[in-house]
């Protein structure tokens, strides 16, 4: 049996910053080097957590009732999810995690963040038990390319339709937490194409994961 507890990775950025390709690059990157990997998203991941995102990605709401369920769906995505994996030594690679909080609600939207931090103790926990990722990976993009890639067709959801000053808030945010955490949360220039950024990637992440 694995002992050790497994490392868990999220993945952000603002929409149109192409995390979904580099997402699908880097399962692969991790199990071709034998790392025993769930992938998973947020909001979601559990049943549950499935039909909340729904609801946030159609509903309009309160503030409040945003961030109140982000870290609903987060509280059961950890105790069905997360934390049984990691403990099985499994790596959690997933989509979105408690940063998306502080840069949508937070910076998009003006709440406070001491508010997001109760929420976060509390969901998380607090001291050296506290289940936050070992590392993020912030793929960043000026907002002529954020705005570029997503006027390119799709439907979009509830937070894809906020005009451009909402997203450019939701990057300063997600720059200044990872300018906070310079450690934890690794900022990649994802403006370039797929392939530039993978080699940028591929270059980084053993370091980044004290992988061989
Ligand atoms: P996203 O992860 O971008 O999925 P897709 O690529 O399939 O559109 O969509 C989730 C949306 O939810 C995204 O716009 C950001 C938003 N979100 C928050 O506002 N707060 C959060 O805490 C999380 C996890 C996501």
């Amino acid at each position: 049996m694995k002992s050790t507890r497994g490392l868990f990775i999220s993945v952000e950025g603002v929409d149109g910053a192409g995390k979904s390709t580099q997402l699908a690059w880097l399962a692969e990157w991790l199990t071709r080097r034998g790392v025993p990997l769930i992938q998973t998203r947020e909001p979601g991941g559990t049943p549950l957590g499935e039909q909340l995102r729904a609801c946030l990605l159609r509903e309009p709401m309160h503030l409040e009732t945003e961030a109140l369920l982000m870290f609903a769906a987060r509280r059961e995505h950890l105790a069905q999810v997360i934390v049984p994996a990691l403990a099985r030594g499994d790596w959690v690679l997933c989509d979105r995690f408690s940063d998306a909080t502080y840069a949508y609600q937070g910076g998009g939207r003006g709440l406070a963040p001491a508010r997001i931090q109760q929420l976060e103790d509390w969901v998380q926990g607090q001291g050296p038990g506290r289940c936050e990722p070992d590392l993020t990976l912030l793929f960043d993009v000026p907002p002529e390319v954020s705005n570029a890639r997503l006027a390119s067709g799709r439907m979009l959801d509830r937070f894809e339709r906020e005009a451009a000053d909402f997203h450019a808030r939701v990057r300063e945010a997600y720059l200044a937490r990872a300018a906070a955490a310079p450690q934890r949360i690794r900022v990649v220039d994802a403006s370039g194409t797929p392939q530039a950024i993978q080699a940028h990637l591929a270059g980084m992440l053993p370091q980044w994961l004290g992988l061989p």
